[in-house]
């Protein structure tokens, strides 16, 4: 199964990590958060947050945000832990996107960084986010895309040489994917990091 793959190779990489991405993290992330639009109020749910990156920033702006990571590798999970160690309303807990172990409706905002091509079942993982999200709530989902050239390229060495790797999607089946778990896209965009690498970023509420 995928998933145990992608959790070998991150157990692997875990204490690299944050060191070898770090401009590659840094940047993708610090948008993430400009974009999301996070209220001290809200309770986030990081999906596949890895080594809790994102939760380090949005503690820089609000140390008392409430917020769940979950990951399916133990070794990124341990990093996570540890530089939220100081504040106790953050958690993490080892799970797969495709079967979240919350209660629907628990969360207000949902977000999911540079991951979504690792998810073996794309379409349970977003049913899944629909049924913890609250009804008012939004997902912010920020991962490559594969309307750009490189990412074409990439998408396609990695599926041979990476078994880890699962799928890039183009901004049109990325969105698609998002409508039929009934979600509606309020916005979203494609962004170029560098000269030719792309990513996009789409939010997205619970169809009414
Ligand atoms: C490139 S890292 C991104 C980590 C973090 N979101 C960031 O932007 O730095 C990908 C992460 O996705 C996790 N992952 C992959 N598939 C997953 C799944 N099905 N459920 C939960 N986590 C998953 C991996 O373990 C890894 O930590």
């Amino acid at each position: 199964m995928n998933e145990t793959t992608v959790r070998k190779q991150y157990n692997q990489l875990a204490a690299i990590y944050d060191l070898r991405w770090k401009d590659y993290i840094a940047n993708t992330l610090s948008f993430l958060k400009t974009w999301v639009e996070i209220s001290p109020t809200d309770t986030v749910l990081d999906i596949a947050c890895g080594t809790g990156e994102f939760e380090r920033l949005l503690l820089t702006e609000y140390s008392g945000q409430q917020i769940v990571g979950i990951d399916i590798s133990e070794n990124m999970l341990a990093i996570a832990k540890l530089k939220c160690s100081a504040y106790p309303q953050v958690s993490f807990q080892t799970a797969s996107a495709s079967t979240l172990p919350f209660d629907s409706n628990s969360f207000d905002v949902i977000v999911s960084a540079n991951s979504f091509h690792y998810f073996d079942q794309p379409l349970a993982a977003l049913k899944e986010m629909r049924r913890v999200l609250k009804p008012d709530g939004k997902v912010i989902i920020l991962d490559w895309c594969r309307d750009y050239l490189l990412c074409k390229i990439f998408d396609l060495a990695l599926k041979v040489f990476d078994p880890a790797h699962k799928q890039c999607y183009t901004q049109n089946e990325f969105h698609s994917l998002l409508k039929d778990a009934n979600f509606a896209v309020c916005s979203a965009t494609k962004i170029r990091f560098g000269v030719v690498w792309g990513l996009m970023v789409a939010t997205a509420k619970l169809k009414t």
